[in-house]
């Protein structure tokens, strides 16, 4: 596509470009929950993988050929990333609701945006991009709302400015940041100092651009759909578990060709429905086409650990991808000691993994937990205020959060200050369907990010998936 038919496609006032650019979150959205009648039920689905979903945008935009992706999250955090690739010149379309199709310009091929990229809430979206902006002999300034500006992005800088890229970022390595890109980026030779997809996935990212191979040795394995993904799109990726820890080989300079991508159902969004089943009596909820990588699923380890009724149907794999059929029934569950190494596979889940560590017998610890200070929110605090606020003893032993469970409903009754962080949110609301006196978040707009109409899909399951007439109230409603 020509320079003027981006800008013109950047200045489209359509309905794509509206969904884009969501409006910043002006006015709080205060949500509260209370337990339902009785119990959850139904069959539902949850939007798209977050991570897979940002992937397949950023890989169709350096693909030759048009990219045809089904499934894909609607959340603010991905929409900024197919606002960015369309900055970056690719052609980025909705075809229909989780349909997108993406016409790449091909490894190197990016033009330089004639704007501030701006990334909203999404970690992952300015992370993956630099390292994809490191590769281009290009120029880009990158910004993040009020959360992304307070996040470390040292840990992707560093590594990625032995590529010959040049960055200058905010003190202690935040947003806004710009960047020039390398003409003709350096391969990387990088051990990651934290577990840490992100930072594995922008090193992977900036080694396509670049001659030679790019090699990231991960201390403890990540999540792996970068790998999985630029394989399916015909790069050559090799990984190997040494003694030294995993190690991942990316051949520079390959032609990726388009290929469809389905992307399946979030198990961290899955993670907030099944939790809930478990800890309202008498639900049964089954969650379909689940993602179910084994660099995911370490919540459903723990909780099946701790007695829970947890089900994988009709497992199959689709697009390279791990994928079933998740059922949970209610059941008492107790405390269990989760290991530090199990952290990667389940970072997004210890907020939802603390609610039901609340409605355990005994007290739950969870070990290693220092990247979780790091994410949208200081989520180790975050998750431990939100305990004490509904009348649960929670306590941070160094990086260890440890949850003193009631074995049954906790009081309730508090107001939970989001943070800015969906899941934070999410979390709390879950809470208030298994607490004796409702629950109340002072700002529930952040869960759009990942998990539009989060709120409907749980009152259907307490409708026993029915859909609600209008004026009918669901358990979760504004207070
Ligand atoms: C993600 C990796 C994780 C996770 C984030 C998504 C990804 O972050 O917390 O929500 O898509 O690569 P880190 O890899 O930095 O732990």
């Amino acid at each position: 596509m020509s320079r003027d038919a981006t800008d013109a496609a950047a200045e489209r006032p359509d309905e794509e470009r509206r969904r884009a650019a969501p409006p910043l979150h002006a006015r709080p959205r205060p949500l509260r929950a209370r337990a339902p009648a009785g119990p959850l039920a139904g069959r539902l689905r949850v939007p798209g993988d977050k991570s897979i979903s940002h992937r397949a945008l950023m890989f169709g935009a350096l693909a030759v050929g048009t990219t045809e992706i089904e499934g894909l999250l609607e959340g603010e955090d991905v929409l900024r990333t197919a606002a960015a690739m369309r900055a970056l010149g690719a052609e980025v379309e909705r075809l229909g609701e989780g349909r997108w199709r993406v016409a790449g310009r091909g490894v190197g091929g990016l033009v330089e945006p004639g704007d501030v990229l701006d990334m909203g809430n999404s970690g992952t979206a300015a992370r993956l991009l630099c390292g994809l902006l490191a590769g281009h002999p290009l120029f880009a300034v990158m910004t993040g709302d009020a959360s992304l500006r307070r996040r470390p992005m040292r840990r992707v800088i560093e590594p990625l400015s032995m590529t010959g890229a040049r960055f200058a970022a905010r003190a202690g390595g935040r947003l806004p940041l710009a960047v020039e890109g390398a003409a003709d980026p350096l391969p990387l030779d990088y051990r990651l100092p934290v577990a840490s997809a992100q930072v594995k996935s922008a090193c992977l990212l900036a080694g396509l651009c670049a001659p030679g191979v790019t090699r990231v040795v991960e201390p403890e394995p990540t999540r792996d759909h970068s790998e999985n993904m630029l394989r399916h799109f015909g790069a050559a990726v090799r990984v190997e578990d040494t003694p030294e820890g995993r190690v991942i080989e990316l051949a520079g300079q390959p032609e990726l060709a388009a290929a469809a991508v389905r992307v399946p159902g979030d198990p961290s969004s899955a993670a907030f429905a099944l939790v809930a089943a478990l800890l309202v009596p008498g639900s049964r909820v089954v969650v379909e086409n689940v993602g179910l990588n084994p660099l995911r699923t370490g919540l459903f380890t723990t909780l099946r650990e701790m007695g829970a009724a947890l089900r994988v149907e009709n497992a199959r794999v689709e697009g390279g991808e791990p994928v079933g059929d998740l059922a949970a029934e209610h059941a008492p569950l107790h405390a269990v000691e989760v290991p530090p190494g199990r952290a990667p596979s389940m970072i997004d889940e210890f907020p939802i993994l603390a609610v039901a560590a609340a409605c355990a017998s005994g007290v739950t610890r969870m070990r290693g937990l220092a990247e979780l200070r790091v994410k949208e929110s200081d989520r180790l605090a975050a998750t431990a205020a939100l305990l004490a606020a509904n009348g649960v003893r929670a306590e941070i032993e160094g990086d260890d959060l440890l949850v003193h469970g009631l074995g049954g409903p906790p009081p309730g009754g508090g107001t939970v200050a989001t943070r800015m962080d969906h899941r934070i949110a999410m979390s709390a609301l879950v809470l208030g369907l298994a607490a004796r006196a409702p629950v109340t978040v002072d700002d529930a707009a952040f869960i759009d990010t990942s998990f539009p109409g989060f709120a409907a899909l749980m009152n259907r399951l307490a409708a026993g998936g029915e859909r609600r007439g209008p004026g009918e109230d669901g358990p979760i409603a504004p207070p």
